[in-house]
């Protein structure tokens, strides 16, 4: 079962779902609740365990953060349970601008035959009496459904949330989670492929920055993770501007919200789909950017999202005319060259079943997306060997995966100067 938090603790996962379930309920329910608990963790659920009654007033800062932390707050009512409390809670714990809240659902679950006036009207109700096993799994079945929205997408895995799981992220669902599990499972690799990927992404930003180039606009940015293009940037140019772009509207919410805590005058988020690289372009938050100047272009680990190869170059190459010389773009790209043998393609294809479908591409195929540009040292490579001696606070060299067999980490990756106008 979930240990429990401090409250500090507890405060700094506000707002990230850690947990499914926040479970309410008093001591004396403890013994029904627990075996509750272990039906709902059997089924995939996340769930903290507060053991105190939800009392009128203010809501106490633990329970807040541990709402912030969980999707679907959940209350064991016992015998003397008052509907008016949870009336109360619900008007407290709904109206809020944070996206994620909007989620937020009620359920309450009777312990007792006596039924709690007014409990009809909060978001859920289950009568919860006879504690049989079928109404164990209905419970269980109902809650499941309940810790899935649909404004997200948070009912089926996304690219981004079960990227940041196997990256040790905290901002992902039990359907991402079950989803990398199983690719993990069938794919023992899986996780050391996206870490791989992940750290060829940091050490780029390093060299970049270390190259002088003070501007970044990071396509398919993904969620903010340990090490984001800004960070890594700013702390060689302070002042560097970065502007991170993604489709998906859960991580472009969650990158705002997070400047938001930590306010950053040279960083802004898009949303923008790398199809439409027009409208990127023209996005308010491009505005930080001089395209008079030198940008690096960050595309890791999104073109391959693109099936259509025509629409794929076609993309690259519309960005790439914006960039002034001296400009860098810096690319990874799922591969189905030679080397990697029988492994890469059906994992691929079941990536493309569970989660999206994805173009792994011939390294002749990645090499033209470099059209008009010069590719630096060493070339396109597998990641580990894209400069495994830069330094990553993150990742040691030494425990950077695969570099002796570097073409088990999937991924092409390559870096390359804009020379000349084309
Ligand atoms: C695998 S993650 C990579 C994140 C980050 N670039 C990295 O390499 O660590 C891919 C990201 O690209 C985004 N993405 C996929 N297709 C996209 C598109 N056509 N336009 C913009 N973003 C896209 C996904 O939502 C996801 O956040």
């Amino acid at each position: 079962m979930a240990a429990r938090k401090d409250s500090k603790q507890l405060i700094m996962m506000k707002d990230n779902f850690q947990y499914d379930i926040f479970l309410s309920h008093s001591a004396k329910d403890k013994r029904v609740v627990l075996a509750l608990v272990n039906r709902l963790e059997q089924d995939g659920l996340r769930v903290w365990v507060y053991e105190r009654e939800i009392k009128n007033g203010p809501i106490p800062t633990q329970i807040e953060a541990g709402l912030g932390a969980s999707q679907l707050l959940l209350v064991a009512v016992s015998k003397n349970g008052e509907g008016s409390r949870w009336m109360k809670l619900e008007r407290d714990v709904f109206i809020s601008p944070d996206p994620m809240n909007e989620q937020k659902r009620i359920v309450v679950i009777r312990l007792d035959k006596t039924k709690p006036s007014g409990i009809l009207s909060v978001f859920g109700y289950f009568d919860w009496i006879k504690k049989s096993k079928k109404e164990y799994s209905e419970l269980s079945e109902l809650l499941k459904e309940l810790t899935i929205g649909k404004t997200y997408g948070l009912d089926h895995a996304t690219i981004a949330r079960v990227y940041d799981y196997f990256l040790g992220g905290i901002c992902n669902t039990a359907a991402d989670r079950a989803v990398a599990n199983s690719l993990q499972k069938k794919y023992p690799n899986f996780k050391k492929v996206v870490i791989s990927n992940r750290a060829f992404l940091r050490r780029a930003v390093r060299y970049l920055a270390e190259a002088g180039i003070k501007q970044f606009v990071d396509i398919g940015s993904g969620l903010p993770t340990q090490g984001n293009t800004h960070e890594i940037a700013q702390e060689i140019c302070p002042n560097a501007r970065v502007v991170y772009v993604d489709y998906d509207k859960l991580v472009v919410e969650t990158s705002r919200r997070l400047l938001k805590q930590e306010p950053n005058q040279h960083v802004r988020v898009v949303l923008g789909d790398l199809k439409k690289p027009h409208s990127i372009l023209h996005s308010d938050g491009m505005r930080i950017i001089d395209f008079r100047k030198p940008v690096a272009l960050l595309l890791v680990a999104v073109v391959h999202f693109i099936i259509d190869d025509n629409i794929a170059r076609k993309s690259v190459q519309t960005l790439r005319q914006q960039l002034a010389i001296g400009s860098y773009i810096a690319i990874s790209h799922a591969s189905r060259s030679k080397e990697l043998g029988a492994v890469a393609k059906p994992m691929g294809k079941v990536y493309g079943q569970k989660v999206a479908d994805i173009k792994q591409r011939q390294k002749k195929e990645v090499f033209e997306l470099f059209d008009g540009i010069t590719l630096v040292e060493p070339g396109l490579v597998f990641t580990p060997s894209w400069h495994p001696e830069i330094k990553d606070s993150y990742v040691k060299t030494s425990q950077l995966p695969f570099v002796n067999e570097p073409y088990r980490s999937l991924i092409l990756a390559g870096v390359g100067v804009v020379v000349r106008k084309k």
